[in-house]
């Protein structure tokens, strides 16, 4: 059994997590940044690498210490080295490679996104590749074929916004606050969805990418008429969300060699109502759906330190770079 330190910094989490080989999360400890943004409507790169560099270090400690492990104790070292805010990035990085030096430890630097395409597997010890992941947060939307470690083949991404970054607009324009994508949903539950037409952007093209800057600018348009409820446009907006993305799920699918198990990851996934649609979608596809626990959907250090316990035994130079776009 191995356990891996796991580091995560790349947006408005600072996160560290012990995590083993054997699935069990030893110790966590995460704290969000959303009262530092709110005022902006929106994550500050500045910002944010500041508490990064201010909280980062006494959560390591407070793991280790909680965990009574000692740096030379650790099997490795796996931080968050990209894809994300620079700033941010380079503090968790640093700190990583900082403590690996110390306790002569391997340093794993950890796509980002492979921390949420692999996560799944640390709630789910029976989820095995390959599945099929849909990967939804306020920075990525993308469907992946999981096939290995380091073996993802993307069959979508979106040409402009993310779904979550979809959801805190529409907040912004219903003036919900932010982070917005919780709000929208309480809302959307007085609504009715069928309330106010929006069109579903790339639905029924050949095409087979998100794109959800068409239908905001549709909700802003709606607001601005005067003429509908807020909770209306709440659930109208979700409803069209949530029928694009099932109709670039159907495509991707479609596109893809089968696949056993439709998975949902990254902070949308703790919309219920999306939830429910793709239990549903899946399982008239004859597939299994799994959805991880939210704490481990939304950005968090057990998803990287489970990263690197699957890539335990390969290791990272010093000297390598945060990178602020790095695809999987
Ligand atoms: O995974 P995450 O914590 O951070 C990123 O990597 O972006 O995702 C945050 C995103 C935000 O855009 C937020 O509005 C959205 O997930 N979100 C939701 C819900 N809860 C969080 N969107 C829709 N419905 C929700 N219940
Ligand atoms: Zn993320």
């Amino acid at each position: 059994m191995g356990i891996v330190l796991g580091i995560e910094s790349s947006c408005d989490e600072t996160a560290a997590a012990l995590v083993t080989t054997d699935r069990r999360i030893v110790a966590q400890r995460i704290a969000s940044q959303d009262e530092s943004h709110a005022p902006y409507g929106g994550v500050v790169p500045e910002i944010a690498a500041r508490a990064h560099a201010e909280r980062l270090a006494p959560m390591i400690e407070a793991v280790m210490d909680e965990a009574g492990l000692s740096l030379a104790e650790l099997d490795a070292i796996a931080a968050t080295a990209g894809p994300g805010l620079i700033g941010g990035v380079m503090v968790g990085l640093v700190s990583a490679k900082a403590l690996a030096m110390a306790g002569d430890v391997p340093l794993i630097a950890v796509n980002h996104l492979e921390g949420h395409a692999l996560s799944p597997r640390l709630a789910d010890p029976d989820l095995e590749f390959p599945y099929a992941l849909l990967l939804v947060s306020g920075g990525h939307c993308q469907i992946l074929r999981v096939e290995g470690v380091g073996h993802y083949r993307r069959l979508a991404t979106t040409i402009d916004d993310a779904l979550g970054e979809a959801f805190d607009k529409t907040a912004k324009i219903l003036g919900l606050g932010f982070p917005g994508g919780p709000a929208v949903e309480r809302l959307a539950h007085e609504g009715d969805p069928r309330a106010v037409p929006l069109p579903r952007p790339l639905v029924d093209s050949g095409e087979p990418h998100f794109s959800f800057a068409g239908l905001k600018s549709a909700v802003l348009r709606a607001k601005e008429s005067g003429q509908h409820r807020d909770a209306d446009l709440a659930a109208s907006f979700q409803q069209a969300a949530l029928d694009c993305v099932l109709d670039r799920l159907r495509v991707a699918l479609d596109a893809m060699e089968p696949v056993p198990a439709l998975v949902v990851a990254g902070g949308v996934a703790a919309n219920q109502t999306i939830r429910e649609a793709l239990e549903r979608f899946a399982s008239e596809r004859g597939m299994r759906f799994v959805a991880p626990p939210m704490a481990l959907c939304t950005d968090n250090a057990a998803m990287i330190a489970w990263a690197g316990c699957e890539r335990l035994g390969q290791s990272d130079p010093l000297d390598i770079a945060a990178r602020p776009r790095w695809p999987l």
